[in-house]
């Protein structure tokens, strides 16, 4: 058993990020039985379909790990790189370009979603599935955690890893299998869903410059709510309480109660909560400006990542050119 899973370098993390999927991610590093058994890689050349600024995307992809290390991705049981850190990657995709049939991908809902949006419609966007499922395939993952709008994409790396097969008389790729990784649907501040195209997030981190009292006011006092009064009884699943369970579980479901009865105003649980968050990610947050001050550790186990994920890569390369019949010279075999 392999999990591998990426993570796009995107923006900054926010509660439903973290609660909907990261959460999800640490705790199968626990389960899957050692760091050969769980990779987790950022999808940097995926941002590339929809970045096109250096110092952003270099500046995105060094925070996403620092995030990440700091949200309790143990290098000791995980293995973390860079997906450019493995360049049979990007070459494992030419050979699958050439079995894949182009009506497949124009099936792509995320594709045809992203054109609607105005993305621009180039060669790498429509790659994408191409590029999702080499990164799958080439290190022979069975199981594939994603959010729903990504399985799609995992059945298709089933459709490619088949075609492979099929076409070369070999079985040099593993069927990989999608396993959702969300949990809880996460609301942001104006109770729709929490997402960074809404503007209606709470940051796990706040910007270094952001003081708790600009915290309060921005994220937890601006939080929606309707116009009860303090003795009217209140819905013990709107997006106040929502939060404060996903935060605080054991005094959510103290305070449920008297919230349902009525006794208390919404100001009282936007003070409860903005606490909660700061006893949740208050430590989270040392930690992570300490790795992030800490450049050659984050270097370091990327490195040791990629070292580990290519020895793999290389070797399921061997095998997949040898099928094809592409011919390396001796001296470059692995
Ligand atoms: P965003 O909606 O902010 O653009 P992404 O699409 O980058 O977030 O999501 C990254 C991961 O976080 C996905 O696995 C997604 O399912 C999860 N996620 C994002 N927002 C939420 C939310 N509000 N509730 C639960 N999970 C979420
Ligand atoms: N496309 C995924 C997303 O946007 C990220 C990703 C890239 C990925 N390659 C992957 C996820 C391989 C799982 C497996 O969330």
């Amino acid at each position: 058993m392999r999990i591998l899973s990426g993570i796009q370098p995107s923006g900054t993390l926010h509660l439903g990020n973290y609660f909907g999927a990261i959460q999800q991610y640490v705790e199968l590093q626990e389960t899957a039985g050692g760091a050969d058994r769980a990779f987790y890689f950022i999808a940097n050349y995926h941002s590339l379909t929809s970045l096109h600024d250096a110092a952003r995307l270099r500046a995105l992809t060094r925070d996403v790990a620092v995030d990440y290390l700091a949200l309790g991705l143990d290098p000791e049981k995980a293995t973390f790189y860079r997906q450019s850190d493995v360049p049979e990657v990007t070459e494992l995709m030419w050979l699958l370009s050439c079995v894949v049939g182009k009506g497949l991908l124009e099936r792509a809902t995320s594709y045809k979603d992203k054109i609607a949006k105005g993305l621009e419609a180039s060669m790498g966007l429509f790659n994408y599935p191409v590029l999702m499922a080499a990164d799958i395939l080439i290190c022979r993952s069975t199981i594939v955690p994603v959010g729903k709008d990504q399985q799609q994409h995992v059945e298709m790396a089933q459709d490619m890893a088949a075609s492979f097969n099929a076409a070369f008389a070999r079985d040099v790729f593993v069927r990989p299998e999608w396993r959702f990784s969300t949990g809880a649907k996460v609301p942001g501040i104006d109770g729709e869903k929490m997402s960074k195209s809404y503007e209606n997030t709470i940051p796990i981190f706040l910007p270094d410059d952001m003081t708790d009292k600009q915290a309060w006011k921005s994220y937890f006092a601006s939080i929606k709510t309707d116009s009860k009064g303090v003795d009217d009884p209140k819905d013990p699943n709107d997006t106040l309480m929502t939060l404060y369970r996903l935060l605080a579980p054991a005094k959510a479901a103290e305070f449920e109660p008297v919230y349902a009865r009525g006794g208390v105003g919404y100001g009282e649980l936007k003070k409860r909560l903005h606490e909660a968050y700061n006893e949740a990610f208050g430590p989270v947050r040392e930690k992570r400006r300490a790795i992030a001050a800490d450049e050659a550790f984050v270097e370091g186990v990327l490195a040791h990542g990629a070292r580990r994920a290519r020895s793999v890569a290389r070797e399921v390369m061997a095998d997949a050119r040898d099928a094809c019949g592409i011919a390396t010279a001796r001296e470059l075999r692995p």
